[in-house]
């Protein structure tokens, strides 16, 4: 019985190849990841309900615009720990780190709320 060497090294080389390109993809990923957002990026979620100036579009939603940022940070924290209930801000911010949030917090209390 023959052994073909040749096309093992092939599948070898193959599958190094292709667990490199894994590693790249899985890399590239992270990178984007991690990548800090700015504060402008992160509120392009909260405009529809919270106006493109802070001003709110509707009189149930409040407006953000020049509220104090300690306030408004630990109102983020609690929707997000869950500890102030609300169905419609639990999902915008369960997954803000503290860091986002407080950078929210200074973006919203530098608007003009007039
Ligand atoms: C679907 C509409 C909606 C979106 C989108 C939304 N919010 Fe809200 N937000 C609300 C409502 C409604 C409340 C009042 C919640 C309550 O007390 O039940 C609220 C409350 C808040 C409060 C507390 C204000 C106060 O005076 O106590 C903050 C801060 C806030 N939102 C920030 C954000 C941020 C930041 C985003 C985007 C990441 C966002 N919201 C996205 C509807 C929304």
């Amino acid at each position: 019985m023959t052994v073909n060497i040749c096309a093992r090294k092939a599948d070898k080389r193959n599958t190094v190849r292709g667990c490199c390109l894994i590693l790249l993809c899985v890399f590239s990923v992270m990178v984007i990841a991690v990548e800090p957002k700015s504060p402008e990026q992160m509120v392009v979620s909260c405009v529809p309900c919270h106006g493109t100036n802070g001003i709110s579009v509707h009189d149930t939603w409040p407006n953000l615009a020049g509220q104090d940022k300690h306030y408004l940070a630990t109102q983020l924290k609690a929707f997000r720990d869950g500890t102030r209930k609300s169905a419609m801000m639990y999902p915008m911010a369960f997954d803000l780190t503290d860091k986002d949030i407080d950078d929210i917090a200074v973006y919203y209390n530098q608007l003009s709320c007039n």
